[in-house]
């Protein structure tokens, strides 16, 4: 069943208040729901409608009287109540069986705990109840249980009673006076450790701050409690958003469909994006975990206190909120690195999105299961979104803006047209054009063609875009594109950019354009010599450039230009260039070799001592395998594997005493310390051992295996130990059986061990993978354990999932039939791996075919499995 934009309509009965009483037990948990109803003036009266899912409904009480069965329809999913009065209090007793519930949404049963999972429509599996968005009330929640078994009991909001029984059970009751829809409640219970803090906001209130964890974990609380800390203070001096509870927290899970779930108060965390040491925990997972704590905090204001109307909204508080946490993260951090991962990480999986058969607008028009749409497009393109607007109206407008709109809006469920009227008015700047960024899918293409005349000292920069098609959307109308320019002499130094039409000079090293029709040409003038023109800077729209630079002038861009972000992107090409040269060669069985000019840039860069080490390894991180193939009209997986092996063993070997230097003089022992200074310390440091394993040269194995035996830090011990997990033998093999030995209890790193044996290179992986999945570390019911393996394998080891004989599809198929019946989200997920089917040769995509007409042949498909394999089967 589809639902569509087009059919919204306002909710026909609002609630005023819900108490909600919870009997907690792992195999039945009573819920009574008492509900202050009345007519919506906004809507006619008719049937009142409530959603509900796996529920066993036990009565219906109307104004205190008991209905007869022939006084409501009830059926899988939804209770319809005729015949309501204009106001009336309804009082739902249902049963639900959290230790049943596997697909972890609603209350669930984890390890030695219940929590929830409401977003987006889980709250139905709890209650029956009008489970939308734009419904907002204010939730008093009462937890009766065992005191034994159920120590700690959360809900949102400041806890206002407790008390105990005489027969071993004990109470509490949390009110939140913010109302709320209901995919932002929120319950937790189980025996808990708890590690306290406070924070004092602007205005003088005070918070405890409580991270809740299960015991065994209490040494590993410190760093989310910090990232806290840094995300109240920030989202206080950068955008005036302050904290509104008397207490803030975050309860570590061990089984959870996502990263992380922002109920108002209670914030709800997949363990792995919380809990963190040196030893157990990577410098990207130290990073990634100081971002989504972030990200779940900023939520506070954009999501909570500012909602969305409906689903087709989410990237009203998704894009919004992840901008804010990645210029969070480029302020505590390194700015140049922060954005090139974020750009990395949209082009090679959003733009594979957008180009495949899910592309969507950032708010799409129609879904059939919403939980299918936490993508990379309503997230990470819906940041880009909000970024480009931030870019065209500047910093001091943007603040302007959101201002008004926390402002204008608080309390209330809105949609992206609010968001944008908002900075619209703030900045008085019309934004009409540029909301098809909203309601067209698929990436745009800009094409960058220069001119220059020396007698007139003119350069004129000429932009041209287009929008191939997406599914449903044949024809695209024209974009409004900010370009961010440079222009560089021949030393490197930024040149004036007086546009023609202009009486005075433009301060500035760079400026940004707006591109609104279909073609514009920019004509600088007093230009004193021809420029190389430095384009899309910072990334400033997500976009496909397409600007015909020689390898000279990108080797000339990667040494010289100012912008890091693309200093790091001319880089980039000149490698996709060489290594698509080397693909070619490989195809026409010529012989190989790798560009001298490639290969002395990246010297240049090695031999940098200016230049920030993290950005060294950036630069010198050939693209992927995925992202080669997503460059190629079919894609060659086999050939790209081997033109890039080919091209990073050259590299080792040829500059292998640079990275010998390298390597040495960053190994003097420090104690970890998560900084930007050290972490950028080891990602050279881990960049040069990956280039000096890649010489093949055995004494380079031994070099590993003593990084792993002195390192005090996850993230030096794992590195060392992808690098040997790559190369067959009984080192390997013994490395891999002392790893497990020694941290076997703890599950991230378990997972940890998984993913690096699901990636490996060598040829029997898939055998491994599938021994794996019956070893005692792994549990097909735990999202983590799918992901580490089974996702691993599927989406980072390209040549093998690809393996020509379709074993590595037959695999997923059967993986996603399995997965499909226990966790349906989950399942959606990893059929993900077969999105860009379309682009690989034709036994391949045969070979998919097969597997997903498979799947597709199944009865009694989740409707998460059933809309994604219709939508590929359906791709041209
Ligand atoms: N709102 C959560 C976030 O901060 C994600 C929740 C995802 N839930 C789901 N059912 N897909 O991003
Ligand atoms: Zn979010």
């Amino acid at each position: 069943k589809m639902t569509l934009l087009a059919n919204y309509q306002v909710p026909r009965y609002l609630v005023d208040e819900a108490l909600l009483h919870f009997d907690l037990d792992k195999a039945k948990t009573r819920v009574i729901s008492t509900l202050k109803m009345r007519l919506n003036p906004a809507s006619e009266a008719g049937d009142c409608v409530f959603d509900g899912d796996s529920l066993d409904l036990i009565s219906v009480k109307l104004n205190g009287k008991s209905l007869a069965d022939s006084e409501y329809k009830v059926d899988s999913k939804s209770l319809i109540i005729p015949n309501v009065p204009e106001q009336f209090e309804l009082e739902i007793i249902t049963e639900i069986h959290p230790d049943q519930n596997t697909a972890l949404e609603g209350l669930y049963h984890s390890g030695r705990l219940l929590c929830t999972q409401c977003e987006a429509e889980g709250f139905r599996r709890i209650t029956y109840y009008p489970d939308r968005p734009d419904v907002m009330t204010v939730f008093t929640v009462t937890i009766v249980a065992d005191a034994k078994q159920w120590p700690v009991m959360l809900s949102n909001g400041n806890l206002e009673e407790q008390g105990q029984f005489n027969d071993g059970r004990h109470w509490v009751r949390w009110h939140d006076p913010h109302p709320k829809p209901s995919y932002l409640f929120a319950l937790v219970a189980g025996d808990l450790y708890c590690q306290q803090d406070h924070f004092t906001t602007m205005s003088g209130r005070e918070v405890t701050l409580r991270i809740y964890v299960d015991p065994e974990n209490k040494h590993k609380c410190d760093h989310a409690l910090v990232s806290l800390k840094q995300s109240m203070k920030w989202d206080e001096e950068v955008y005036g958003r302050e904290y509104d509870l008397d207490v803030f927290m975050i309860v570590a899970v061990n089984d959870f469909n996502m990263g992380a779930m922002e109920n108002k108060g209670l914030n709800i965390f997949n363990a792995a994006c919380v809990l963190a040491t040196p030893e157990t925990a990577t410098d990207d997972d130290f990073y990634t975990i100081q971002s989504i704590v972030a990200h779940e905090y900023f939520h506070n204001w954009s999501g909570n206190r500012v909602t969305c109307r409906d689903w087709f909204q989410l990237s009203l508080k998704e894009g919004f909120t992840v901008m804010r946490d990645q210029s969070f993260s480029a302020d505590l951090n390194s700015a140049a690195v922060q954005r090139i991962d974020d750009v990395n990480g949209l082009r090679s999986m959003q733009f594979a999105e957008d180009a495949g058969p899910m592309a969507h607008p950032v708010r799409p028009n129609s879904y059939i299961e919403i939980s299918n749409f936490y993508t990379v497009t309503i997230y990470e393109k819906g940041a880009e979104v909000v970024r480009m607007i931030k870019t065209l109206v500047g910093d001091k407008g943007f603040r302007k803006g959101t201002d008004l709109y926390f402002d204008r809006h608080d309390g209330q469920a809105v949609t992206t047209d609010d968001f944008v009227k908002a900075i619209e008015d703030a900045n008085s700047i019309d934004l009409s054009q540029f909301k098809r960024w909203y309601e067209q899918a698929g990436t745009p293409e800009l094409t960058v063609n220069t001119q220059y005349d020396p007698v007139q000292q003119r350069f004129s920069l000429t932009l041209r875009q287009s929008c191939p098609a997406t599914p449903g959307q044949e024809t695209k109308l024209d974009f409004h594109i900010p370009v961010a320019v440079g222009l560089l002499d021949s030393d490197g130094n930024n040149m004036p950019m007086q546009l023609a039409q202009e009486k005075t000079a433009y301060d500035g090293d760079t400026r940004v354009l707006s591109l609104t029709e279909t073609e514009q040409t920019f004509e600088f003038i007093h230009v004193s010599e021809e420029p190389v023109a430095s384009v899309l800077r910072g990334f400033s729209a997500p976009v496909k450039l397409k600007y015909d630079l020689t390898n000279t002038q990108l080797a000339f861009l990667m040494a010289h230009d100012t912008d890091s972000f693309n200093r790091w992107d001319a880089g980039q090409q000149l490698m996709i260039n060489v290594l698509l040269q080397i693909v070619d060669d490989i195809q026409k069985q010529n012989t190989l070799a790798l560009s001298p000019l490639l290969l002395s840039q990246l010297e240049a860069v090695l031999n940098d001592e200016q230049l920030d080490p993290a950005l060294i390894a950036k630069m010198l991180t050939l693209p992927t395998e995925n992202y080669l193939a997503a460059q190629m009209p079919v894609a060659d997986v086999d050939a790209i594997h081997q033109a890039r092996e080919f091209a990073k063993r050259q590299i080792a070997v040829s500059l292998k005493p640079l990275f010998n230097a390298r390597y040495e003089s960053l190994s003097k022992q420090k104690k970890y310390q998560f900084n930007a200074e050290d972490m950028a310390a080891r990602s050279l440091k881990n960049l040069c051992l990956s280039y000096l394993a890649a010489t093949a040269d055995p004494l380079q194995m031994q070099r590993c295996l003593r990084q792993m035996k002195v390192t005090d830090n996850m993230t030096e011990l794992l590195a060392g130990l992808r690098l040997m997990v790559d190369q067959a033998g009984s080192e390997r093999e013994h490395a891999l059986r002392a790893f497990y030995e020694q941290w076997k209890h703890d599950r991230q790193v378990v997972d940890k061990w998984l993913s690096v044996q699901a990636v490996s290179k060598l040829p029997d992986t898939l055998l491994r993978v599938k021994a794996l999945m019956k070893h005692e570390a792994f549990n097909i019911k735990n999202p983590n354990n799918v992901r580490a393996l089974i996702g691993q394998f599927c989406r980072n080891n390209p040549v093998h999932f690809h393996a020509k004989d379709g074993s590595g599809y037959r695999f997923l198929a059967e993986q996603i039939l399995k997965l499909d019946k226990l966790n349906p989200q989950v399942a959606a997920r990893m059929l993900g791996a077969l999105n860009s089917w379309r682009r690989y040769d034709i036994e391949r995509q045969e070979l998919m075919k097969a597997s997903l007409e498979e799947i597709a042949a199944q009865k009694d498909l989740s409707a998460d499995v059933y809309e994604i394999v219709t939508k590929y089967l359906a791709a041209q």
